[in-house]
């Protein structure tokens, strides 16, 4: 379990990245209550780069999606109920020039997300294994629009689907102290 001393709000220590589901689809309403945390997050400019693409269980997209995952994923990720794409634009709207913030920017929206579907009681874990061409070329990405984390967003499900090795890292991982991530003061 993860302990702090600190006065921080629950979420941050309840949230783990799950690798099992349970069989109940979030609400349409649920999955946009999460984005639109993720609408408040700040951004270079105001930007504003992130773009969302959702793949429901059952769907042609769901299943596109579960493809472009690597084996390890998607071994665990067939009875995903919800796959959310976080894309980031490369380049500022206002002025023809690269955004090199946009996916620090993406970040952001996705760390409010978290916490907002924690709070709903929905988990989601980001995966970077994913084929990155296999999926532009699924969602006709244009050239500025990167995809750069396929999330799996649904109920906690119950570890004892898992496999042992699975079983064994599940949970909420621990972390270094905060003391060990500050350089000088
Ligand atoms: C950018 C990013 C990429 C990740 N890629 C994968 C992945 O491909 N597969 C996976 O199982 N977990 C992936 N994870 C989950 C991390 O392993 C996990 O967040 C980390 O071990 C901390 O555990 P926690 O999220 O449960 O606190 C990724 C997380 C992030 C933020």
């Amino acid at each position: 379990m993860r302990k702090t001393d600190r006065n921080i709000m629950s979420e941050f220590l309840t949230r783990y990245s799950t690798r099992t589901f349970s069989n109940q689809i979030p609400s349409r309403e649920n999955v946009l209550d999460i984005l639109e945390a993720a609408r408040f997050a700040p951004s270079s400019g105001n930007e504003q780069p992130w773009r969302f693409v959702l793949g429901w269980k059952g769907t042609e997209l769901h299943r596109h999606i579960l493809e472009t995952l690597t084996e390890k994923n998607q071994a665990w990720n067939e009875g995903t109920p919800v796959f959310l794409v976080l894309i980031a634009k490369q380049r500022f709207t206002r002025v023809d020039r690269e955004n090199h913030w946009a996916n620090f920017d993406l970040g952001s929206a996705w760390g409010f997300m978290q916490i907002q579907a924690q709070r709903l009681g929905i988990a989601t874990h980001a995966m970077a294994g994913f084929d990155a061409e296999a999926i532009s070329r699924l969602l006709e990405l244009k050239e500025e629009f990167q995809a750069v984390v396929v999330v799996a967003l649904g109920y906690y499900g119950d570890p004892a689907n898992l496999s042992e090795k699975d079983q064994l890292r599940h949970g909420p991982k621990d972390r270094r102290l905060v003391e060990d991530s500050i350089w000088t003061e």
